[in-house]
């Protein structure tokens, strides 16, 4: 009987030294066996809800694409248009979570908040199995909010200074009208240039001023930039989000960076203009929002 227990502790010793073997030797496969289930899993949600649109082959080619304007976006090239990171840069997984929680209002791309939080995030895994750029790039880094150097101005001092400088900046400075539409007149825009020593530059003022420009993004989407007093932005729901967006540009469009091309004080300003255009609307942006 002693015999027999000493038997059994030798074949548990044993087969426990097996185990941990085994146990070591799952770990190695590459993609980690986890890793391939979300995919798995995310490859499920992708032909339940995305395929329509985006197609099976992530090309943006799904049936429901010939009536929509624009497109769903093509994933093969891993390009992407709004996100925390300077355009062009391959986004964290984060961007994609809150592109899909909260969906791009004004386009065909729906919110998608009553998904599990488990499947958003397995969706984004299978999404990034279409573009090889993931496997040879990491993320970019998302860029700093600065501190708003006007947070604790009282909305008068905002009315009087920051919104007429954002005004100054937007259409003297960072020109955002050679896309957007200008909403000072001319002779104000020529005016606004000359402060910021660039009044030579005033004989490029296009007639129809007043008027988005036609842009075309590089999945041939045929774009108006928007109207900040009349169209519904995407990406923007607060005006954090809105400084994000004006720092980091859009990807695939000629909207550019202008963190780190402008001083602070000004991107926040133009950050304050735009938003007081939004507010025409009747939109008041929040501060921030959360993921
Ligand atoms: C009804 C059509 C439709 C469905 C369904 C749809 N999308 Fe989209 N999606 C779009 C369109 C249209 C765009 C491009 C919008 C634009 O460029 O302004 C887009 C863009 C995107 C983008 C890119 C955003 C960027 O910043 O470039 C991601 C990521 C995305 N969709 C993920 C998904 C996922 C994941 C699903 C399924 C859970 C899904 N979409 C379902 C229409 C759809
Ligand atoms: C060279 C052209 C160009 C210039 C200059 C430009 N933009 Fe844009 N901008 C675009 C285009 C194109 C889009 C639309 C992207 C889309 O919907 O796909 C856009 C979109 C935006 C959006 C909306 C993003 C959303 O979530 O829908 C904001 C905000 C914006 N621009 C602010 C600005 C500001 C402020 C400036 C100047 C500091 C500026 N842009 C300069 C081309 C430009």
């Amino acid at each position: 009987m002693r015999q027999g227990l000493r038997m059994i502790g030798f074949w548990g010793v044993a087969v426990l030294g097996v185990m941990s073997v085994l146990a070591q030797s799952v770990q190695w496969p590459q993609p980690p066996i986890q890793q391939r289930q979300v995919i798995e899993n995310g490859r499920r949600v992708y032909l339940r809800y995305c395929v329509g649109c985006h197609g099976e082959k992530g090309d943006g080619q799904g049936p429901a694409a010939a009536m929509l304007w624009p497109k769903p976006r093509d994933f093969r090239d891993g390009v992407f248009k709004f996100l925390t990171v300077p355009r062009g840069d391959l986004p964290p997984d984060r961007d994609l979570f809150r592109i899909v929680t909260h969906g791009l209002p004004g386009s065909a791309m729906p919110s998608w908040r009553l998904l599990p939080e488990t499947e958003r995030w397995a969706v984004i895994q299978y999404i990034k199995t279409f573009a090889t750029r993931w496997q040879e790039e990491s993320p970019g880094q998302p860029i700093e909010v600065a501190p708003d150097p006007y947070a604790f101005y009282s909305p008068e001092e905002i009315r009087s200074e920051v919104i007429p400088r954002g005004e100054a900046v937007y259409h003297g400075l960072t020109k955002c009208w050679a896309c957007h539409p200008a909403y000072v007149s001319a002779d104000q825009i020529a005016e606004y240039l000359r402060q910021f020593g660039r009044g030579e530059e005033a004989a490029s003022i296009r007639p129809d001023l007043h008027k988005p420009q036609k842009t075309t993004d590089r999945w041939g989407n045929i774009l108006f930039p928007p109207d900040f007093t009349r169209n519904r932005l995407k990406s923007v729901s607060s005006l954090e989000d809105l400084y994000i967006r004006i720092g980091a540009g859009v990807g695939g469009t000629e909207m550019p960076v202008w963190k780190g091309q402008i001083p602070e004080e000004d991107l926040w300003a133009v950050t304050y203009y735009v938003a007081s255009l939004i507010e025409k609307r009747g939109i008041f942006l929040p501060r921030r929002r959360p993921l």
